[in-house]
């Protein structure tokens, strides 16, 4: 299993903030937006990971990510011309998945709460079809919603409907078996001109492939795609991370949890970081 981490996009619904630097490097609270998805991707377990960005913002996404070697992974990067939609992350990312499946997460998407780790890694372990993860929202309309039958089954996928069938969002994470390329290579643009993500779901969906894990309450998911959501994500993370003194999306942390860096090298990665406090953070881990 591999990730795709889709952060590309023009960020026009952030402008003037995306204009000179791309929406996925800006700060929720410490840390850089796509610090969030990275950490949930190294949670799942994934150490080989694409990062999907515009040929402007690659220099910068390479400056603060390198090639993962740091914290135990394997990024690669490629690029994506045009904002054609989120399913074309499969078309450029063909090679990259060498026939494997795919776990596709929004580079603006975070989750946070007791038991993801555990569930992201029992999802990605046997995968057949699609799975995707869903959770009741307030403003259903601005997502993919989720329908689902008497028993409890999927049974519709709408993008962004007026009318919504249920409160049931698509959250921006994914998983797919190997014929998500193939799906995606006989999708034709939407009304908008994109390759749409509901059309994949919606084609597995069709063939009975399509498994939804409803995630409870006591799940947090949250996109950033306003201003509003924006500063609501930050002061999420930092009454929780105040409040606990730990960390959400804590990079450097997860590769040490997941036993990919070792004691030294956590305190080599904190040592540049001590001036923010983020590497005293680092540093108390180490002493653990
Ligand atoms: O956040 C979950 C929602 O994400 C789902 O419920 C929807 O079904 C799905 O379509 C998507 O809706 P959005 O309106 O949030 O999609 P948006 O166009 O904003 O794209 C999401 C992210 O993906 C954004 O950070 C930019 C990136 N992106 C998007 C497109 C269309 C790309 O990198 N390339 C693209 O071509």
């Amino acid at each position: 299993m591999r990730a795709i981490i889709l952060a590309g996009g023009t960020g026009s619904r952030l402008h003037p903030l995306t204009i000179a630097v791309s929406k996925q490097l800006l700060p929720v609270y410490d840390k850089p937006m796509i610090y969030y998805p990275l950490s949930t991707v190294m949670l799942a377990g994934i150490r080989e990971i694409l990062i999907v960005c515009t040929a402007a913002d690659e220099p910068a996404f390479r400056r603060l990510l390198g090639d993962g070697s740091q914290w135990g992974l394997d990024i690669a990067y490629a690029t994506q011309a045009e904002p054609r939609g989120i399913a074309e992350a499969f078309l450029i990312g063909e090679r990259f998945l060498a026939g494997s499946g795919c776990l596709l997460i929004l580079g603006d998407n975070l989750f946070y709460g007791g038991g993801l780790a555990s569930l992201l890694q029992s999802s990605v372990s046997d995968v057949s079809g699609a799975t995707l993860f869903a959770q009741e929202v307030s403003d259903p309309q601005r997502y993919g919603v989720i329908g689902f039958d008497r028993s409890g089954t999927p049974n519709s996928i709408e993008e962004k409907p007026t009318d919504p069938r249920s409160s049931w969002a698509v959250t921006g994470l994914y998983i797919f078996d190997k014929q998500v390329v193939d799906v995606a290579r006989g999708l034709q643009p939407s009304a908008r001109g994109e390759l749409e993500i509901t059309d994949v779901n919606l084609a597995y969906l069709e063939a009975g492939e399509l498994s939804v894990r409803r995630f409870g309450r006591g799940l947090a998911w949250l996109d950033t795609g306003t201003f509003d959501s924006m500063v609501a994500a930050s002061e999420f993370v930092r009454v929780l991370e105040q409040r606990q003194g730990v960390k959400i999306g804590c990079v450097e942390e997860v590769a040490w949890r997941m036993g990919w860096i070792d004691q030294d090298q956590l305190l080599a990665l904190a040592r540049p970081l001590c001036k923010s406090g983020y590497g005293d953070y680092l540093e108390r881990l180490a002493a653990l």
